[in-house]
C-alpha cells in the first residue's frame, strides 16, 4: 500500500499497524476518525510531502525516495531523527527493560542464571544505543544546523569554512556503527537459549518488541546514512568549493 494525501490514517493503520510510532513522532495519536493524511497534517501543522515520504519509505524499502527526501530542509530531517531518538530512549527501551525484569521474576530459581545473562545483555544494548544517540545529538546535529543555517542565510565565514573542514559528516558517517546488530544477538540469544517458563507469552512479547525496534532503527539509520549524510555532503561540497582560496 502506498499511503496518498487522501488516504483515510485508519486504512494506513489497518494495512500496517507497525506505522503508529511513527505517527507519533508527527505528535499524532490514536482516535483519529476518518481523517485524511492530508487533513491531519494540516491539523498537527506537519509538512504533508514530508510525512508522505517518511511514512511511504517506512513501508516499503524499495521505495526509499533518496532524492525527494534531501530536498527537504535539513532541521526538519535532524527533528524528526531526534523525535525517534526520543522514541527509543524514552519509551521503548524502558518498557523492553521493565519486561524482561518481570521474565526474571517469573524464572523458576534454578533457572536465574540464564535470566541474568539476558538482563545483563541488555543493559549493555541499552548503554551502547544511549552513547550512539547521544553523541549524534551533541556533536553531530548541533555541526549539522550550524552549518545549514550558516548556508542558507548565506553567511558563510572563514570560521564555517575551517568548520567543515575539520568537522565533515563524513567521519561521522565512516564511524556509524549499526546499533542494530547487536539486537540480533540479543533476539537469538533469547531464540536459541532461553530456559523454558510458565508464561511463554512473555517471552513471546519481548522477542516481537526486540523485532519491531530492529526494524524501527534499521529505518532509523537508513534516514541518518541516505539522507542526512548525502545531503550535508552537497552542502559542505559547495561551501568548500565556492571558498577556495
Ligand atoms: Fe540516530
Ligand atoms: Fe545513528
Amino acid at each position: 500500500m502506498n499511503i496518498k494525501a487522501g488516504t483515510k490514517l485508519s486504512d494506513a493503520i489497518h494495512n500496517n499497524y507497525l506505522l503508529l510510532p511513527i505517527l507519533n513522532r508527527f505528535g499524532i495519536q490514536l482516535g483519529f476518525g476518518d481523517i485524511t493524511v492530508e487533513q491531519i497534517c494540516e491539523k498537527q501543522e506537519v509538512n504533508l510531502k514530508f510525512f508522505l515520504e517518511i511514512v511511504n519509505s517506512f513501508l516499503d524499502k524499495n521505495y526509499f525516495p533518496e532524492a525527494e527526501l534531501q530536498n527537504f530542509p535539513l532541521k526538519l530531517i535532524v527533528d524528526y531523527i531526534k523525535r525517534s531518538h526520543v522514541f527509543y530512549l524514552d519509551f521503548k527501551m524502558p518498557q523492553i527493560e521493565q519486561m524482561i525484569n518481570n521474565l526474571y521474576e517469573l524464572a523458576p530459581s534454578e533457572n536465574k542464571k540464564s535470566f541474568q545473562l539476558i538482563r545483563n545483555f541488555f543493559a549493555e544494548y541499552k548503554k551502547d544505543l544511549f552513547n550512539h544517540i547521544e553523541k549524534e545529538e551533541k556533536e553531530v546535529h548541533p555541526y549539522i544546523l550550524k552549518i545549514d543555517q550558516a548556508y542558507y542565510s548565506n553567511t558563510i565565514t572563514g570560521d564555517i569554512v575551517e568548520l567543515v573542514n575539520k568537522e565533515s559528516i563524513s567521519k561521522y558517517a565512516d564511524d556509524h556503527d549499526n546499533v542494530e546488530d547487536k539486537l540480533y544477538d540479543l533476539k537469538n540469544l533469547i531464540i536459541k537459549y532461553l530456559p523454558p517458563i510458565p508464561d511463554y507469552t512473555l517471552s513471546n512479547a519481548i522477542l516481537f518488541e526486540l523485532f519491531r525496534l530492529e526494524r524501527d532503527l534499521n529505518d532509523h539509520s537508513r534516514i541518518e546514512e541516505k539522507v542526512l549524510v548525502p545531503k550535508m555532503q552537497a552542502i559542505e561540497k559547495q561551501i568548500l568549493e565556492s571558498n577556495e582560496y
